[in-house]
């Protein structure tokens, strides 16, 4: 888009979001433009925390649908607005409802702990639900003996399973970002840098996070890259991030780790570039696409995401 185009939708979405009373609420793997217009920028669990917790009338989720639609479920007196519902999620979509259902009464008397990036419906059959900000906390904070079902990612619930020692039977999905990366060539990358860190998020698979330095969601990621005092950092999370990482931190450099498949470029979610400035200009206008679910599947769904809540608020997550 040229600069012209995007400052006039930038100055038109200022416009529209005081007129109406609308808030943007922006994920990490934006790209850096929705970032710096967005009234908040963060992880998947502070950004369930702002949408249970501000005087806005209208919620407009630069995200992902399952992210708009946790939203939705906590703010349900709310309009939310996603700017193209055809920003999925290739984690949310491993895990289907009726599959789902199928796979805990299969195994009953597991309590069932669920990560946030899934469908209200699976939210629904949940007992608990967590984020990669808080998976470990939360299941450390069940009785040692219960046995759990984790979902929906096979690699942050291999990573749960192995930081808690819990009876855990994992269900088998993956996001295809945290899955592509190539070990080969962030090996490479760290001997052609030998003095950088590699920073990986939990969803990425067991031998990356084996020779990683560090291990955390986004919002971790990112704390760490501030705190640490390395210069290089290799990136293995969706490279969004890096926006963040580079405006507080100028003097470092950021490596996206790349991808198994060198020609997609670099490691980008393409459910979440699918927002862009001219689509938020439009939805705000237009007031749709908005998030709709039915009433039954807000009250069953809220209850495993306030659980998830009241132990992060008690844990100080
Ligand atoms: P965070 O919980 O770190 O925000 O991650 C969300 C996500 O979609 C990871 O792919
Ligand atoms: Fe889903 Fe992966 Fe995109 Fe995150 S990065 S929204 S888990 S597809």
């Amino acid at each position: 888009m040229d600069h012209v185009k995007a400052e006039e939708y930038i100055e038109g979405i200022k416009r529209l979001r005081t007129e109406k009373n609308a808030i943007i609420l922006a994920h990490y793997y934006q790209t850096g433009d929705i970032q710096d217009i967005a009234d908040f920028v963060g992880d998947s669990l502070a950004l369930s925390q702002k949408a249970a917790s501000n005087n806005a009338d209208i919620i407009l989720f630069a995200g992902v649908k399952f992210m708009a639609e946790t939203a939705k479920i906590l703010a349900p007196g709310k309009k939310v607005l996603l700017p193209d519902l055809n920003a999925g999620c290739s984690l949310a979509d491993s895990c289907k409802a009726e599959d789902f259902k199928k796979f805990i009464d299969d195994n009953p008397g597991r309590t069932v702990v669920t990560y946030v990036n899934t469908t209200a419906e699976i939210k629904a059959l949940s007992d608990i639900i967590c984020t990669s900000s808080n998976a470990v906390q939360i299941v450390e904070s069940l009785p040692v003996d219960e046995k759990i079902i984790f979902a929906p990612d096979r690699n942050l619930g291999n990573y749960v399973l192995n930081k808690t020692g819990r009876d855990i039977i994992i269900w088998n999905g993956a996001c295809h970002v945290h899955e592509e990366f190539s070990l080969e060539a962030i090996l490479k990358i760290k001997k052609e840098h030998p003095e950088s860190k590699l920073i990986v998020h939990p969803e990425c698979e067991l031998p990356i996070r084996m020779v990683s330095d560090f291990i955390g969601s986004t919002s971790a990621l990112l704390l760490y890259s501030k705190k640490d005092d390395a210069r290089t950092y290799i990136i293995a999370t969706e490279a969004g991030i890096i926006h963040q990482m580079q405006k507080e931190n100028p003097d470092k450099l950021f490596i996206p780790a790349p991808p198994k498949d060198s020609t997609c470029g670099c490691s980008e979610c393409n459910f979440m570039k699918l927002i862009t400035l001219e689509k938020i200009y439009n939805c705000l206008k237009s007031e749709s696409p908005e998030i709709t679910l039915d009433e039954d599947i807000i009250l069953k769904a809220k209850k495993p995401i306030l659980r998830m809540m009241e132990i992060s608020k008690k844990l100080g997550l």
